[in-house]
Order: C-alpha cells, then sequence, then structure tokens
C-alpha cells in the first residue's frame, strides 16, 4: 500500500511534468516552475523536504458518500450511489511549516477521493469565496509582493498597494474575501474549489461547474483571546477524535454567461446547486510515508468524467505542484510540525 500511494504521486507528477511545464506558465517568459521554486523560496526561505506553499499540514483519512444525484451531470465513477475511500490533508498556506496559526488565514483541504486507483478525483480547496488572483502572473507579483521586508519581518505595505493598483481584481476578491468573517476552526469552514471545472455525462454533455464543502456541524466564530501557536490544528485533531466530521459536497452549476476563466469572481446565489453527497473524515494522523504526506494534491487529476476549465491557474497549479512534489519527493528529515500524538485529549 505505502508503495502504490508513492507510485499515484510520482506519476501524477510527472504527468504535470511533461504536459505543462516545458513552456511558459504564465505571460511573460519568466514563467516557468522554476520561476515559482525560486520566488516561494525568496518569500518563505528553503525547507527541505516540505511542499513550497501550504507546508504546514496534518493528514486525513475517510470516505465519500455519494447519494447518486451528481450522476444526472458527470459519468465519473465517484459520483455513483455508493462510498469511495479518501485521503486529505488540512493546511496552511505559506513555504513556512511552522508557521503559526492565525484566524485569518486561509484554510487549505485536499482531498484525493478514490485514491490511489485509476479512476481517483484530485482536489485541492480553500475556506475562501473566491481566490484572490485570476491570472498565473498575478499570484506570482502577489506572491512577490508579500516578501517580508528585513528588519520588520512583514511585508513592504508600499508593494502591495503598488501591486494591488495594478491589480483592481485582486482588490475587489479581497473585499469579497473580508465580507465572509472566518469560522471557529477546519471543522465547521466551507471548502470550496474555486476554479471552475466541466462534468461531462455518458453522452457528452458538458456542464460548467463549481463544487464547494459545506459543514454539517454549526458554525462557530473564532476565539478572540490568545491562542496556542497550533491552536487549528490541535483543535481538529480532538475535533476528529471525538466525532467524525462530515460536509456535504455540492455542486454549482454555472449558466452560459458565467465566466469559467476567473476564480476571483462568484457565481451568483441562484445558480442551481445539486447536493451530491457527504464527504467524511474519520480519522487523522502525523504527515508519513503513505498517507497525504506524499499525496500532491493536483487539480488536474480528474477522473473520466471530469475535465478542466479554460481557467489559466489550473495548467499552472499542476506544473507548479510538480516541480514542489519534485523538490520534496525522497528527501528524509523533514520533521512534520503537526504531532498528532502529542496533542492532549
Ligand atoms: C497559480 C496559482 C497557484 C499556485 C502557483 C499554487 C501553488 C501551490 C503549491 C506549490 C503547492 C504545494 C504543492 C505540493 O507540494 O504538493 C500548493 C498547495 C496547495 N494549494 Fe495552491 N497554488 C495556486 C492556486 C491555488 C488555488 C486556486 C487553490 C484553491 C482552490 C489552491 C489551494 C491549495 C491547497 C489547499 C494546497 C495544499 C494541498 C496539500 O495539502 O498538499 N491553490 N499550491
Amino acid at each position: 500500500m505505502v508503495g502504490i500511494a508513492a507510485v499515484g504521486g510520482f506519476l501524477a507528477a510527472d504527468l504535470g511534468t511533461m504536459l505543462y511545464a516545458r513552456g511558459p506558465l504564465g505571460s511573460q517568459r519568466r514563467l516557468t516552475p522554476q520561476a515559482f521554486v525560486d520566488a516561494f523560496h525568496t518569500v518563505a526561505g528553503v525547507h527541505r523536504g516540505y511542499r513550497l506553499n501550504h507546508a504546514k499540514g496534518v493528514a486525513v483519512a475517510g470516505y465519500f458518500d455519494s447519494n447518486g444525484a451528481g450522476a444526472e451531470l458527470t459519468k465519473a465513477a465517484v459520483f455513483r450511489a455508493g462510498r469511495t475511500p479518501l485521503v486529505g490533508r488540512f493546511s496552511l498556506p505559506g513555504g513556512d511549516p511552522a508557521i503559526s496559526d492565525t484566524t485569518a488565514a486561509p484554510r487549505g483541504l485536499g482531498l484525493a477521493i478514490g485514491y490511489p486507483g485509476a479512476g481517483q478525483w484530485r482536489t485541492a480547496m480553500l475556506n475562501l469565496p473566491v481566490f484572490q488572483d485570476n491570472s498565473v502572473q498575478g499570484f506570482y507579483d502577489r506572491l512577490l509582493a508579500s516578501t517580508p521586508v528585513p528588519g520588520t519581518g512583514k511585508p513592504d505595505p508600499a508593494a502591495m498597494a503598488r501591486f494591488l493598483a495594478d491589480h483592481p481584481e485582486t482588490a475587489a476578491a479581497l473585499a469579497t474575501i473580508k465580507q465572509q468573517p472566518p469560522t471557529s476552526g477546519f471543522a465547521d469552514s466551507t471548502f470550496r474549489g474555486l476554479n471552475a471545472f466541466y462534468f461531462v455525462d455518458a453522452v457528452g454533455n458538458r456542464s460548467p461547474v463549481r463544487w464547494s464543502l459545506s459543514p454539517l456541524r454549526p458554525v462557530m466564530p473564532p476565539p478572540t483571546s490568545a491562542v496556542s501557536p497550533n491552536w487549528l490544528f490541535d483543535n481538529v485533531v480532538r475535533d476528529i477524535r471525538s466525532t467524525p466530521l462530515r460536509w456535504r459536497l455540492l455542486v454549482t452549476i454555472g449558466e452560459p454567461q458565467d465566466d469559467v476563466r476567473d476564480a476571483t469572481i462568484a457565481w451568483p446565489a441562484d445558480r442551481r446547486t445539486i447536493d451530491t453527497g457527504t464527504v467524511v473524515l474519520d480519522s487523522i494522523a502525523t504527515e508519513a510515508a503513505g498517507n497525504a504526506r506524499d499525496v500532491n494534491f493536483d487539480p488536474m487529476v480528474l477522473p473520466e468524467g471530469i475535465e478542466p476549465s479554460e481557467d489559466p491557474l489550473l495548467a499552472a497549479r499542476s506544473a507548479v505542484y510538480a516541480a514542489s512534489f519534485r523538490r520534496r519527493a525522497g528527501v528524509t528529515g523533514a520533521a512534520p510540525q503537526v504531532e498528532v500524538g502529542s496533542v492532549a485529549q
């Protein structure tokens, strides 16, 4: 099982490399996967053996109980009625694996449903209503604008102000994000895939879709008093130990006028949304060989019946995640920063 898991990760990484990594990713020639590797290192330093981004994380596992409703739109086996096992990973963005948990930091959840099988579906989601960027160049420039200044350890406010002046789409996205206050933790967060995809049915009909996970537990406000540097992760360890966590997997169908290329723009709230079943996370573990540590949650690893949209972020993500995976695969001595065993009951 360990061997198969590792192979699954390598296959995905190689696919991304062959298809996308040779040419430029953005509008300018410098935007190769290596340019992103360098940029992540500039911003967060070099942390060998960890992900270039979302370096702090914890492995989870569980299953997707499909109710069969999604099969109306896609022939993907995971949407037929029935249970498919999954592995996943909760994470926080940034290349520093020892970063302190904060209320405001976006929260990540990667899922590989049906892993390591041939028909598996991988998705990496965030607890945001929209993504901050709609172009590869935008992501790259925002990343560099967030480089900490020696002395303060904080990004240069002038650099970020210049970036936002050049990128009104990011300024608008940040305003939308601000309207959605963070919840108490991972367990009651809504996670969204943000990029659009197509569901394809058995006769070839293609529907533009976006998906999200809506928590089944009551949504609570975040803590207001001082908390420990690992409070988000410690809480989700305790949560899963006490009871499995559940989310409804909602699939929203775009109308012809909805933009599939721009992840900074939410689709109108009245779009048809299908409840396709329940994602359940019932175990949590320190990152280690054989669990989600060695999975590349590449959003282009899709089963037959789900296809990428024309959103330019998708191909770039695939290539950069592969570059990140290649750098960390097989590196020993990168101690996991979230130790499940050390969390008190
Ligand atoms: C051009 C845009 C983006 C770039 C360059 C980028 C880059 C990266 C990189 C390098 C990783 C580490 C991959 C690994 O080593 O396995 C990563 C992880 C992640 N990204 Fe992105 N990302 C982008 C957009 C997005 C978007 C739009 C989302 C959400 C919809 C997202 C969510 C995540 C999550 C949740 C993880 C952690 C997955 C895990 O636990 O392995 N990213 N990203």
